[in-house]
Formats: structure tokens, sequence, C-alpha cells
């Protein structure tokens, strides 16, 4: 497609940028070909470091494993926090806006290192140490960030798990971690709404004997249960803790955290980050994939409770001592102009959202936008699914009067921070593609047979080389990372996603090859919302697919057949819905509930998905050969009730 548009680095962008062409490809080739001397180089740039290594990068892809920086010792907290204290001890380090506009406060740096060192010294005083798992199940407010420094701090390992999560899916993930605490809210407030966290909490753990301490931050004062012994309030216990904590000395490799993420089978998968590797790629990432510099003020608008919000709103930009702004709402709340309203409060230099945002926004109105002043803007950023082009030029056009670069970022959990992005001030951008590589990222394309492309071709997207931010394990069952991500095509790490590589050398992700959905830039396993819908009692099988959706990217689209005898109804529809929520949460609840008599099978009893996803994308023309179906008939049963999507 040589005719699509290409946009060039804005010039007065280029004049202040960190990074130019020059540069960009010069770390590019280096970071390829000698990539201990320019880890060596960055890691000694970027990070503070308590004792050096003795290797630079130690890996193997024929098994999946990883080191980084092995024998260096460093602290996250120290390196994200009391390195900064000397120069910056009045900075901004966060600044926190509410769900309701007239909320909103500053927490410098200094304010920080005496809110995470009281904090984690409430956690060693609660017998919390080195490796033990302490699991963060809160809204958005500084406690989530203080909470995840003050683990860091003592060696503790966190799993944040994201507020909208059910307390099913929260039980599954204290269990699989064995985590000894979890630091939740009273209630979250999110759009104007409550989000009963603590009630949650407390069904979750009755199921979760592992759990012996419960840190209960209070934001709404909301009535909740207690449980002497187990509950404690955050604002009793905390400002009772003297300020300093000894931060404890981490191996490079030390566990970090674990964040589940879902997978095409089964349960989700808790990927584990280690400790210097990570934080590298999440701070060198953050400084010049965003131009991150000393002046910005920097907006990412994901939750905690995913990875994008651990390296892009903590780790990343804490470590480089930027300004960060964490925010509780929602982009709609109390209008479509709420972003906007709040780059002109807060003089919001550079942003980063997911296009599902955009589109909504888009959807809004450009007057909610053009009522705002938004000059200090320089730089904008998407994550999380491939963005269309429409969303991308209105994003670049009407939010960014055509003065800041757009930076579509591609990666992944498992990659802990940004794999494939434009360097602003590098790299010319085109619409909906990712553009180039970063430092020491080598993709390639390969066929279904594991061939590798070359030039202009479409195919499974995997990477040739170990990255620092790489994901090392996955907690309690490391020949799953090897199976998941190292077997497919052996030598390499399979994305799951496919893409496109044009003339230019520029990737365009494609979406994911394999049975997990993106809804809202939220990853789903097809797997985990059957395994929802098999529980209640009258269903017999379940089939999910995913369909093109206007402002979600992709909704989950459900094929339900019933046990013999039991009869179809809107109640029943309804039930199923409200069960998928109850166990796993709303984001997986499905959009289209169809009841299906029964679902096309090969002759083995293998789901034909395939004809499925043809049937919810309403391409009944290119159904492709169905011969090899135990009956053929179900097909065309189920296009008669296909619902319109
Ligand atoms: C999947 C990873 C770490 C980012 C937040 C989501 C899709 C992510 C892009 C992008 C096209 C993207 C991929 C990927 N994805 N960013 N810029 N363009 N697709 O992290 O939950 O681990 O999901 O999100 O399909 O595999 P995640």
């Amino acid at each position: 497609m040589s005719d699509t548009k290409r946009y060039p680095v804005p010039a007065a962008f280029r004049q202040r940028a960190l990074m130019d062409a020059e540069m960009y490809q010069r770390w590019y080739q280096q970071s390829i070909n000698d990539p201990a001397t320019f880890w060596g180089d960055r890691a000694q740039e970027l990070l503070q470091w308590r004792s050096p290594w003795q290797s630079v990068c130690d890996w193997d892809f024929s098994t999946g494993d990883a080191r980084w920086f092995d024998g260096a010792t460093l602290n996250v907290a120290e390196n994200c926090i009391d390195r900064h204290l000397a120069q910056r001890g009045d900075k901004a380090a966060i600044i926190w806006e509410g769900d309701d506009p007239a909320e909103s406060k500053t927490i410098t740096y200094r304010q920080l290192h005496d809110e995470v060192g009281r904090l984690a010294n409430l956690l060693r005083a609660r017998g919390i140490g080195k490796g033990d798992r302490v699991c963060i199940y809160m809204p958005m407010i500084p406690e989530a960030a203080y909470a995840m420094l003050a683990c860091a701090r003592i060696g503790a390992v966190h799993s944040v798990v994201f507020g909208g999560f059910s307390p099913e899916a929260l039980k599954d993930r204290i269990q699989n971690a064995e985590a000894c605490a979890l630091i939740t809210a009273d209630e979250g407030v999110r759009g104007g709404r409550k989000v009963p966290l603590k009630a949650n909490a407390d069904r979750a753990l009755s199921q979760c004997p592992s759990v012996h301490s419960c840190i209960v931050v209070q934001r709404t004062g909301g009535q909740v249960a207690w449980q002497d012994g187990r509950d404690f309030w955050y604002h009793e216990q905390v400002p009772q803790q003297p300020v300093d904590c000894p931060a404890e000395s981490m191996d490079a490799e030390d566990p970090l955290f674990i964040l589940y993420t879902s997978g095409s089978t089964g349960k989700p998968k808790g990927v584990l980050h280690t400790t210097a590797g990570y934080l590298l790629g999440a701070s060198l990432t953050h400084r010049y994939v965003f131009d991150c510099q000393d002046d910005d003020v920097y907006w990412c608008t994901a939750d905690v409770g995913w990875v994008t919000g651990h390296s892009y709103i903590v780790y990343g930009p804490l470590a480089n001592g930027a300004t960060t702004v964490m925010f509780e709402g929602v982009p709609t709340y109390p209008d479509a102009s709420r972003v906007w309203q709040v780059v002109d409060k807060h003089q919001v230099t550079i942003f980063y959202t997911a296009p599902t945002a955009i589109r909504a926004l888009m959807g809004a109105g450009d007057q909610f936008v053009t009522g705002t002043s938004r000059a200090s803007l320089r730089l904008l950023g998407s994550v999380g699914e491939p963005i269309n082009p429409e969303a991308w030029e209105w994003y670049y056009r009407v939010v960014g009067e055509q003065r800041c670069p757009i930076v579509d970022t591609w990666w992944q959990t498992e990659n802990g921070s940004i794999l494939i992005a434009p360097i602003p001030g590098a790299v010319d951008t085109k619409p909906g593609s990712a553009t180039l590589p970063l430092f020491g990222v080598v993709p390639a394309i390969v066929d279904d047979q594991g061939k590798e492309l070359e030039g202009a071709v479409s195919g499974n997207l995997v990477i040739k080389q170990s990255w620092p931010s790489q994901i090392r394990s996955i907690y309690g069952d490391h020949q799953r990372m090897y199976d998941t991500y190292f077997s497919t095509y052996p030598g390499t790490y399979f994305t799951g996603d496919g893409a496109r590589r044009d003339e230019d050398g520029y990737y365009w992700i494609t979406g994911r090859v394999d049975d997990v959905l993106n809804i809202s830039g939220h990853r789903m396993g097809t797997a985990e919302v059957e395994s929802a819908l098999v529980l209640h009692p009258k269903v017999a099988e379940a089939a999910v697919v995913g369909y093109p959706h206007d402002v979600k990217g992709q909704g989950i689209y459900a094929f339900v057949d019933l046990m013999d005898g039991e009869q179809p109804s809107q109640a029943l529809i309804d039930e199923l819905k409200a069960l998928v929520t109850k166990e796993i949460g709303a984001i997986a609840r499905p959009d289209q509930l169809q009841f299906a008599p029964s679902l096309p099978k090969t002759r083995s009893g293998k789901i034909m998905r395939r004809i499925l996803r043809k049937i919810a994308n309403n391409e009944i023309d290119t159904l492709g050969d169905t011969s090899t179906l135990a009956d053929p008939s179900v097909v065309d049963v189920l296009i008669a009730a296909r619902l319109n999507t």
C-alpha cells in the first residue's frame, strides 16, 4: 500500500526532541549488533545500582529463559523515589485527578517517599518481606501506587488485580499466587458510581486462607463488613509508622510483580516480571517513546490493574523522575469533554490512551474537544489494540491540531514495555501503523509453518531476540511459559498477533491470531467466557467469538447450546450475561448471545470456530468449506437465527 498517508515529524516537535532519526538508527543498530554494550550503557545512564552485574544478558529462546544484569543488586522503589529527592524533592511525582472534577491533589517526590516508607513499614510490621506475594485490588487512587512501591521497597511481589474484576476472579488470582496480604479500599468511584471493593474482597477472602492481613483504604466512607485481626484501616495504621524504611537489596532477577493475563486456554496466567530488566525497559521506553523531559506533565489514562498502568503510570515515569497524572474516573464523565478539561487543568503535555476511548470521544462530537484549549499538548499516544486510520486522523487533527505526533505503541503484558512504536522525533508516522521496532527488538513475520518471510508480507508476528523486560516465567508453572510463547515457532517468542510489514519496513498489527479477544483494549480468552457460561445448569455447551464493534474494537458474541428440554428466553439471556459478569467481571459480558440448537463440529467433535466467527462477523458469503462438519445443516440454522451486530 504505497498510497498510505505518511506524516513527517512536525518541525517544532523535532527541534526539542530527545532523539532524532540518526540517533534512533545508531542506537537501534548497536542494540542489535552489540546488545551487551548497548544495554550496559543504558543501564548505567537510567538506573541506580547498589552493586554491578557480572553479565548484561544471557538468554536462550529454545527454552525462553532469559537473565539480564545477573549478579547486580538494586531496589526499584529507591530508583523511583529516593534518588530523585536531592534534585526533585518538591517536584510533583503524582497529580491525582478524582472522579469528581472538584477533587484533585498533588503528591511531591518527598511526600511520595514518606507515604511509601510508612506503608512499607506497616507491611513489614505485619511480617511481610522479600518474596511474599501481596495482592492489590484498588481504585485509581495514589494509594494504589504507594502500595506497589511499598512492595517493591521491601522486596514483596505484588499482584495487582483490576478493580473491575469479580470476587471470583480475585479469589482465583489470590489463590494462584498464594498471597499473604491484600490491599484494597472500602469502595471505588468511577463515573459517579460506587464499586464495592471491600465487599468483593470479603467474598474472595472467605476462600483465601493464605491472606492474614487486609489493609483497607477509606475512599468513600461507605459501610463495610469487618473481620477483626485480619482487617486494618490504612488511615489508622499507616500514619503511626516511621517514614524511613530501609529498602531491600534485590537481585536483578528477583521477581518484582505478577500480573494475570488471559490466554487462549483455561485460567489466566500469572506473568512474572523481574527487577532490573523490567525497570530498564519501562524507563527507557517511557523516556524515548514519549520524549518525556523534565518539564513535561505526562498522563496515561490506563488503570494500574493492567500492564500499561504498571509500566506507564507508575514505574516508567517515576523511574524517570517525571510528573505522572493518575485519573480515577472515566473519559466521558461528567461529559465527553472531561479528558480535555483535565489536560487544560493540569497543563498536560503528553497524553496516552486507548483507541476505544478515542473512538468513544470521537463519536460524542468535536464540540467537546474544540471547546477546550489543549495548547499544552505536544505528544499523543495510543495503546491496547489496533487503531483504525479514521480514529488516528481524528486524534491527530481534532485533538492534536496537527501539532502533536502520534505514537501508536504495540506491546503486551508479557513484554513489560513497548516493543514497536515510532520514536516521535525520529520516525515518520502512518495512520494505523505502530511503525518500527524499538531498541533490542528484532521482529519477524513467519508463515503458519514457521518459515520466516522477507520483505513486504503478512503473517504471524514473532520476536527473535530477548529484550530486558521480557516475561521470565508464568507464576507456578514455568513450563507453561515455554509452551505458550516459545514452542509454536521454535527459537522465537510468538506474540499471538498477526502483522503485515510494508515496503518501508513498517509493522501493521492486524490483531490476534489465537482465541484471545481484545474488548476495548482488554484481553479476554474465549475459553474463560465459555467456562463461565457452562456453569449455568441449563447450558450444555457454549462457543464464544469476537466480532467488529464500532467503539470497543471487538465485541463478544456467544453461541449457547441448551440442555435438552430447556427453552430459550430473554430472561435466560439476561441471566447468562449476568453470570459471566459475576464470574469474571463486566468487561467479559457478552454483547450478543444466540441460542444454538447445536454447534458446528468436525467429525472428531471439535467446534469449528472459524465458521462461528464468519457468522458473527456477517461474512456468510465466505464461510468456506463446511463439508467436513459432522452435520453441515447446523450452519444454516445458525445463520437463520444470527443476531444483527
Ligand atoms: C495485545 C496485548 C500492553 C498494551 C496493553 C494491552 C493488542 C496492544 C496494540 C497496538 C495493535 C495492540 C495486541 C496484543 N495490542 N497494543 N498498538 N496495536 N494491537 O496489553 O492486555 O497484554 O494485550 O493487545 O493484540 O497482543 P495486553
